[in-house]
């Protein structure tokens, strides 16, 4: 029997949940590769079946994702590409995600794009993945074994530009209220940047932090936010003009 091999990166949980949902329609042995803590190098062999999830951050796949991806080898082994997004843009990432599985020795065989929850914007795709989100992903999942059996390659254009846009950091400030930290150093152990001072959890450098979220997530206090002008100033423009629903695009 094949082992379902799940890759993922998912600081808020959202990309990490349409990956289970999927993987959950295959039969086999799952394993996964958390790529927030599993930055170390594996091959996969032609019989594994990956399902691999990024979000996309500002139209690419996050920068040290990519890089803890690329430490990863197939060996012709059947992969289905997924980036997760907060129904505003997927612009060069979906394309972004086949090329590095691709040059990775993995078989392409289907793509998706889902919408979940905007990690930073809260108002925007608010309860996503739901009902009908779930729906469509276990149509897809299905889709894909039919494929996988019958040995099927990718068919589908993706979309997206060569090259990708630039990678962009957000002008926003993740802090930390002092006041709620209970110091039990659980953001300093998952930030993938290593921007929180592990002798300091209530300092981020913000040099180094992506934005990625994975510090606001898992604190149990809810001590670390975004904060600042430009995040203030920017939030309801940015709900006004990502209202609209968007539906998941899936290609085989
Ligand atoms: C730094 C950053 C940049 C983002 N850029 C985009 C974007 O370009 N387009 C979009 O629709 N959503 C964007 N989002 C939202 C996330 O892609 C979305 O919320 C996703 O579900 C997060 O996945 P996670 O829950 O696995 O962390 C961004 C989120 C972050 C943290
Ligand atoms: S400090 Fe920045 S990079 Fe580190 S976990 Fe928090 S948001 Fe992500
Ligand atoms: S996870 Fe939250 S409570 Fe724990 S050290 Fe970090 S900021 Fe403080």
């Amino acid at each position: 029997m094949s082992n379902v091999v799940k890759i993922y990166f998912s600081p808020s949980g959202t990309t990490k949940k349409v990956i289970d949902q999927m993987a959950g329609n295959f039969e086999g042995n799952q394993e996964n590769y958390d790529l927030l803590n599993f930055n170390s190098q594996k091959e996969f062999s032609s019989d594994d079946i990956a399902i691999v999830g990024m979000p996309v951050f500002a139209g690419r796949i996050p920068k040290s994702a990519r890089d803890r991806l690329e430490k990863l080898k197939g060996n012709d082994t059947p992969a289905i590409a997924v980036v997760n997004y907060g129904n505003a843009h997927v612009t060069d990432s979906l394309l972004e995600l086949v090329d590095v599985l691709k040059e990775n020795s993995f078989n392409v065989i289907a793509a998706a794009s889902t919408i979940s929850h905007h990690s930073i914007f809260s108002g925007v795709a608010v309860g996503r993945p739901d009902s009908s989100d779930i729906e469509k992903i276990n149509e897809f999942a299905e889709k894909c074994q039919e494929k996988i059996e019958s040995n099927e390659s990718l068919n589908s254009e993706i979309p997206g530009n060569r090259p990708y846009v630039d990678y962009k950091q957000l002008p926003f400030v993740v802090s930390c209220d002092e006041t709620l930290c209970a110091f039990c150093y659980d953001c300093v152990s998952i930030c993938p940047e290593h921007a929180i001072p592990d002798d300091d959890p209530v300092d981020t450098d913000l040099d180094l932090c992506s934005r990625c979220t994975a510090c606001i997530s898992i604190c149990p206090e809810d001590a670390r936010m975004f904060t600042g002008d430009a995040f203030e100033g920017k939030k309801p423009e940015f709900e006004k003009a990502n209202s609209e629903r968007k539906e998941p695009e899936f290609y085989l």
